[in-house]
C-alpha cells in the first residue's frame, strides 16, 4: 500500500528529471521540424534494391572488433522492470525498423507521441548501419522524433546496429534508453529486458547481436541469431522462464521473426526458448520486425520449438513491402497489410505504422495503427489463471483483406 501512496511523489520527482526536460524541449523542437521537414533521408534511398547506398554504409562502418556482449547484472540492474501508469490501464508502443530519419519516421514518432503511452519500445533496425550520428539524428538529438514514454523507452538491436559492430548501439542507444524502475530511473543495460505486472511479461530478446558474424559472408550466408548464452542463463535464473507456478501471459519480443512467410524463418531461437520454458513451455504472442510489412499469424512452431502467434510490425521507418507471400506457413497468415499508399520510384509502397498495447488486467487490446492514424487492425488478447492465451479480432480496416 505504501508504494501506492507514494505514486504521485514519485511522479513529482519525474517531473523535474532530465527525462521529463527532455521531453518539454521535444516537443518543442517537433513542431519547428515538422512545419519545416528536415529530416534527413528521403525514403526511398531505403528501397531494398538501394545496393550501392548500403554497400557505401557498410564498408565503411562494417570492419573491427563486434561491441562485447553486455548482460545482467550490470550496473546493480537485472534487467526486470516493473510496469508502471498513472491511470488503470499500461500503454505501450512498439515500432520496429523505425529509425531512418525520414519524413515518414517523423510522422511515425509524432504519432505516438499524440498517443502519450506509458513505454515506447524500439524492435531494432538504426538505418543504415546503426552509427552514433544515426543513432544522435533518430533518438537523441534535441529535435530528434523518438518519443519517450512517460515511464521510458527500451531497446532490441537489429542486424543493421551489428553492421557497424553493435559499438553505438551499446555505448549510445542504450544510455539514452531510461526506464522507470519502482522509484528510480534505470538505464538499459544489456539489449534484452523483461517488463512485468501482476498478469503479464513482456520480454525483449536479443536477436541482433548474432545476427553477422563475418563481414561480406554474412548477407549471402545468413547467420542463425541465436540468444547468446548469457542470455538464455538471464531467461533461467533471472526472469525464471521455466517456473511452472507462474502463470502469467508470455509476450515476446524481438527484431528477427520465428517464422514467416515472406522471408526467414529462424527457428533455432524459437528452440532455445523450449528448453528455457522446460516444464513451463506454453503458447506465446511474439512480435518481431525485420520485415518491413505488417503481418498476422494463427499460431505456429517447429516441432522442436515453442509455439508462438507472429505478429510483424516491421513497418516502421521503411519503405513498406505490399507483395503477397510466397512460401512456408501460408496456411497460418491471417492477414497482411496490402495496401498501397503510393508509388515512389516506379514501385507500391505501403503504410507506415506501430501498435499500441493497452494492458488492463488480464486483457489486452492492441491497435495496429497507421501513419494516417487509423486503425489497420484490432485485437484484444486476454490470460487466464493457467497461463493459457486466447484472442479475437476487434476490428479490421475495410480494406484490408484476410488472406486465404
Ligand atoms: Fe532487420
Amino acid at each position: 500500500m505504501k508504494t501506492e501512496k507514494r505514486e504521485p511523489e514519485q511522479y513529482v520527482d519525474l517531473g523535474h528529471s532530465e527525462l521529463e526536460n527532455h521531453l518539454k524541449t521535444q516537443a518543442a523542437l517537433y513542431e519547428k521540424r515538422l512545419k519545416e521537414g528536415t529530416a534527413a533521408n528521403k525514403v526511398a534511398a531505403f528501397f531494398a534494391t538501394n545496393l550501392l547506398g548500403f554497400a557505401y554504409h557498410y564498408l565503411k562502418s562494417r570492419f573491427g572488433p563486434k561491441a562485447a556482449y553486455q548482460f545482467y547484472p550490470s550496473n546493480g540492474d537485472d534487467g526486470i522492470y516493473p510496469m508502471h501508469t498513472y491511470s488503470d490501464t499500461v500503454t505501450l508502443a512498439l515500432v520496429s525498423d523505425w529509425a531512418t530519419d525520414t519524413r515518414e519516421s517523423d510522422q511515425i514518432g509524432y504519432l505516438i507521441r499524440d498517443h502519450d503511452p506509458d513505454y515506447t519500445i524500439h524492435l531494432g533496425d538504426v538505418y543504415f548501419v546503426g552509427t552514433p550520428e544515426e543513432i544522435a539524428t533518430n533518438f537523441t538529438d534535441p529535435d530528434a522524433s523518438w518519443h519517450f514514454g512517460k515511464h521510458g523507452s527500451l531497446a532490441l538491436s537489429g542486424n543493421h546496429e551489428m553492421y557497424s559492430n553493435g559499438t553505438a548501439f551499446f555505448k549510445k542507444l542504450l544510455p539514452a534508453m531510461k526506464i522507470r524502475k519502482g522509484p528510480q530511473i534505470a538505464t538499459q543495460q544489456a539489449g534484452f529486458f523483461c517488463l512485468e505486472n501482476e498478469h503479464w511479461r513482456i520480454i525483449g530478446l536479443d536477436t541482433g547481436y548474432n545476427s553477422t558474424n563475418r563481414p561480406l559472408l554474412e548477407v549471402l550466408f545468413k547467420p542463425d541469431c541465436n540468444l547468446r548464452d548469457e542470455h538464455l542463463n538471464w531467461l533461467t535464473e533471472v526472469v525464471k522462464l521455466n517456473d511452472p507456478n507462474d502463470k502469467r501471459g508470455i509476450i515476446f519480443l524481438s527484431h528477427h521473426p520465428y517464422f514467416s512467410s515472406f522471408r526467414d524463418d529462424h527457428p533455432v531461437v524459437g528452440r532455445q526458448l523450449k528448453k528455457a520454458f522446460g516444464a513451463a513451455e506454453r503458447p506465446v504472442l511474439w512480435f518481431w520486425g525485420h520485415e518491413h510489412r505488417l503481418s498476422f499469424y494463427n499460431k505456429y512452431g517447429f516441432s522442436d520449438g515453442i509455439q508462438a502467434w507472429g505478429r510483424c510490425v516491421g513497418h516502421g521507418g521503411m519503405p513498406v513491402e505490399t507483395n503477397p507471400p510466397d512460401r512456408g506457413h501460408l496456411g497460418q497468415l491471417l492477414f497482411y497489410d496490402q495496401r498501397i499508399r503510393e508509388r515512389i520510384r516506379r514501385r507500391d509502397v505501403g503504410y507506415n505504422g506501430f501498435a499500441l498495447l493497452s494492458i488492463q488486467g488480464p486483457a489486452i487490446d492492441i491497435k495496429y495503427i497507421d501513419q494516417n492514424n487509423h486503425t489497420v487492425i484490432a485485437e484484444r488478447w486476454t490470460v487466464d489463471p493457467m497461463g493459457t492465451l486466447s484472442s479475437e479480432i476487434l476490428e479490421v480496416h475495410p480494406e484490408v483483406t484476410k488472406y486465404e
